[in-house]
């Protein structure tokens, strides 16, 4: 069976991510059922629906962008949180790849969310504020386990890869929970 297409959609616009630091750690761990591609966020034009209605053409950005999403089977979102919610690019991404109205290119994707934080709560209240979209959009998103990495700058070496073996095991019981997740429900 050939892997399935996961576009992995990073909450973070930081060169030095720690968001981005786990979406690789994820990825290393997965199995090879699924296949990776980071599809990045940062020149998408704030959504204006006046950038493409009445005759005007889209930004090339966001019609890439929302190329990339459609050609996945699934998706998976590992986020900051910004003042208990979601960052304001990734909320933007998500408007983006829901419009133009009727041709949403996230609707029906299996999607799993990982919130990253050094702070304890481990982004709780962004990873829920995402559900929140993500159920409008109509995307089964994984339920269990949960993802919220509390603490997380101490898990990272110098050298930017995880050095915690229980956050290794648990991260490679939740990929391989996503994996099942995608196989029940992507479309093709
Ligand atoms: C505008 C802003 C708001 C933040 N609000 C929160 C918050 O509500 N909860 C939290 O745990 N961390 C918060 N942080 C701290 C981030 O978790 C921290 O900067 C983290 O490293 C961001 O992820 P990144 O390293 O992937 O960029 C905030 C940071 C910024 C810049």
């Amino acid at each position: 069976m050939p892997a399935k297409k996961v576009a992995v959609v990073i909450g973070s616009l930081r060169k030095d991510s720690i968001n981005r630091k786990f979406a690789h750690e994820l990825i290393a761990l997965a199995p090879p059922s699924l296949e990776f591609n980071i599809v990045e966020i940062g020149e998408l034009a704030l959504y204006n629906q006046d950038l493409e209605e009445h005759g005007a053409t889209a930004p090339q950005a966001w019609t890439h962008f929302r190329q990339r999403i459609k050609e996945a089977d699934a998706v998976l979102f590992v986020t900051p949180e910004y003042n208990r919610s979601v960052p304001a690019p990734l909320k933007n991404a998500i408007d983006v790849g829901s419009r133009p109205y009727g041709d949403s290119a996230w609707s029906g994707k299996p999607a799993a969310v990982v919130s990253v934080s050094p702070g304890a709560v481990g982004g709780f209240g962004a990873n829920h504020h995402l559900r929140q979209s993500l159920v409008f959009l109509d995307m089964p998103v994984l339920q269990q386990p949960e993802a919220y990495i509390g603490g997380a700058a101490g898990l990272l070496g110098d050298d930017g890869k995880l050095n915690n073996d229980r956050t290794r095991e648990f991260l490679t019981k939740f990929v391989a929970a996503f994996a099942a997740w995608v196989e029940t429900n992507a479309k093709s």
